[in-house]
């Protein structure tokens, strides 16, 4: 990991992440002295506001203004809930931030769940993450101990825990909705729309905050050092920086913390140290399989939520994944339709059914064995299936297709044409779609 050269979110510890007094050292738990001691909870809104962050989990929703949603709901029983649910391909940066900075977490979610209001607050934890888990639970004894949090907390009027709840294991227990049902002991499936947030219908049908673990690293600083410090970098409608993850043919992958608006060249070359074996770039997905690929003649977009949209793709939670000259984009496709089918949760029959047959037309095509009319057919159901479902797993399933298929039709002609794929030697057609 490298860290921007003035970071916003990570710093660099004197010690174990977990152990407190490293973390006290640089100032740590001050802003939870000072939210308590001398602000308002409209006053912690206010400057959240001001600080205009956006959540790092994916739709880049400002934080100020859905704090306040919950703060001043007619429903006065709130939930706060901290998303650790880390599970798409690419993105690993949440995980960086539990290994690397406890503490800060927990800071984050104490603020939180204290400006809300909340009657209880968790920690919704990937059940991957088992060594992260024990070193929240070695940080969480730590800072009850020192009455940060526990009955009281910090002379709060508060009883602040903060349970960490294991994660149900998929893709889809990420989505929020799927989230809180998950932690009232249902199957992880996304709620049916509308009600459309947890803000008005959350845990319990209760007013509930959902934050991204990176969004709620980022609330101590923002409190020791102002709103004002925060805005210095980024871009003017995304301040602050983001945790890059990298990933797919880049020399050095890992996690990278830099300004919002940062390029994507940048990013490869600079942060990642380019492509190995010398190797060009073919395509790049910006933010995960499950918004557009952008071609090598754009690596000049600025990686924040309004460039990317606006440039038709997006920054979901910037799990940036490099596809180099080597790779055939029809088997790249594949492999991640393979994981939208194996991840969609079953419950609406265009996610179910889309995702198992886009993932069958395409090991088709990968196979050899695919017709033009397997082509119409791939796009026809991308179709028919983007925008349905109450979560968005299957749209992003079609938007895979589409885009690899907008940008690289000429490969899906040629393993029509020479029934084979191209990149494999001619006797090695089979391909495996696990
Ligand atoms: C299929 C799916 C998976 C998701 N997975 C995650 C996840 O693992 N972590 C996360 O923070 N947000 C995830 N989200 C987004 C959450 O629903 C929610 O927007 C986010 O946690 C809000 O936090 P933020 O405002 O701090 O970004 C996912 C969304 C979808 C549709």
């Amino acid at each position: 990991m490298t860290t921007a050269t003035d970071p916003r979110v990570l710093q660099t510890l004197d010690g174990k992440p977990w152990d407190i007094d490293a973390y006290v050292r640089i100032g740590g738990y001050e802003a939870w002295t000072k939210c308590v001691n001398e602000l308002s909870a409209t006053d912690i809104v206010n400057e959240l506001k001001r600080a205009g962050l956006r959540g790092r989990g994916g739709a880049g929703f400002p934080t100020g203004i859905k704090w306040e949603k919950i703060l001043n709901h007619r429903i006065k029983e709130h939930y706060f809930v901290c998303n650790a649910g880390e599970h798409e391909p690419g993105t690993f940066k949440d995980r960086y931030m539990l290994q690397h900075a406890p503490h800060q977490l927990i800071e984050g979610c104490l603020i939180a769940a204290y400006t809300v209001q909340a009657k209880e607050a968790f920690i919704y934890l990937n059940h991957e993450y088992q060594e992260e888990r024990e070193s929240l639970k070695k940080a969480l004894a730590q800072a009850k101990a020192r009455g940060f949090l526990g009955k009281n907390a910090m002379g709060s009027g508060m009883d602040l825990d903060l349970q960490i709840f294991d994660g149900y294991g998929s893709y889809v227990a990420g989505e929020e909705t799927a989230m809180l049902e998950s932690i009232q002991g249902r199957p992880a499936m996304p709620r049916q729309k509308p009600p459309f947030y947890p803000t008005d219908f959350g845990l319990y049908g209760n007013p509930t905050l959902v934050n991204n673990v990176e969004t709620l690293c980022n609330i101590p600083r923002i409190f020791q050092k102002g709103a004002a410090w925060f805005t210095q970098v980024g871009t003017e409608k995304c301040p602050g920086t983001m945790m890059f993850s990298l990933s797919g043919a880049i020399n050095k992958p890992g996690v990278y913390e830099r300004p919002m608006g940062t390029t994507i060249r940048e990013l490869i070359k600079t942060c990642g140290g380019g492509v190995p074996g010398g190797r060009k770039i073919k395509a790049v997905f910006p933010g995960g399989p499950a918004f557009p690929m952008v071609t090598p003649d754009q690596l000049d977009l600025m990686m924040d939520f309004d460039s990317l949209k606006k440039a038709g793709t997006g920054l979901g939670s910037a799990g940036m994944i490099v596809v180099d000259d080597a790779t055939c984009m029809v088997a790249k496709t594949l492999h991640f339709s393979s994981f939208f089918r194996d991840e969609s949760c079953g419950q609406c029959p265009s996610c179910r059914m889309g995702t198992i047959n886009l993932t069958a037309l395409l090991t088709k095509i990968e196979q050899g064995e695919g017709t033009q009319k397997d082509m119409d057919s791939l796009l026809q159901l991308c179709g028919f299936v983007k925008g349905t479902g109450y979560c968005t797993l299957v749209t992003g399933a079609a938007v895979l297709v589409q885009s690899s298929m907008k940008l690289f039709r000429h490969e899906f002609d040629e393993h029509i044409r020479l029934q084979r794929c191209p990149y494999q030697p001619a006797a090695a057609t089979a391909v495996a779609a696990q």
